[in-house]
């Protein structure tokens, strides 16, 4: 445990009890997921999302934090208010991913391993989906899982912030 804790001071991340602090963002309109577009997005409402993420969390001994803004400014506010405090960032920017600048500006400012998430293949949908302004300063990019392409991103994010505790500690 005390090896833990001088690790997360070398690494300067997060939460006081040495655990593992992951935010989960969700972007624009994903606050209607259960009922906007099922056929795409599933039938699993953003609530129930971040419980199991919660859960599953514990499970794996992490703290997690969840967060959903319809507006750019809200996003890039909250990722801001990350720094310093979290080891692994878990974004799906919605709509955003395909436009926005000011988010991928962000994410480089904060300094914070970034997993990319999305619910469906943007690959399988319109070219206007295949751009993705994060996507080369992510870490890495989980999608077309629907509400289990969080969880996946979240186990992928414990291994990402124990490396990282490995080589700063
Ligand atoms: C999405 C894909 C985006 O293209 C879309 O605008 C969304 C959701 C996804 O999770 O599949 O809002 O990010």
């Amino acid at each position: 445990m005390a090896t833990r804790a001088k690790a997360r001071d070398t690494a300067g991340a997060a939460s006081p009890d040495g655990q593992i602090a992951v935010l989960v963002v969700h972007g624009p309109n994903l606050n209607l997921l259960g009922e906007r577009e099922p056929e795409v997005y599933g039938r699993t409402r953003l609530a129930d999302i971040d419980k199991e993420l919660k859960r599953l969390g514990r499970e794996l001994e992490m703290k997690v934090e969840t967060f959903q803004s319809n507006s750019e400014g809200g996003i890039v506010d909250r990722i801001q208010k990350a720094r310093g405090k979290c080891d692994v960032l878990l974004i799906n920017p919605g709509a955003y991913t395909h436009t926005s600048v000011a988010i991928r500006d962000a994410i480089a400012a904060v300094n914070i391993p970034v997993i990319e998430v999305h619910l469906s293949n943007v690959y399988r949908r319109e070219p206007f989906r295949h751009h993705s302004t994060i996507a080369d300063i992510a870490r890495g990019r989980i999608m077309g899982f629907g509400a289990e392409s969080y969880s996946l991103a979240l186990r992928a994010a414990r291994t990402i912030a124990e490396e990282s505790r490995r080589r700063s500690g």
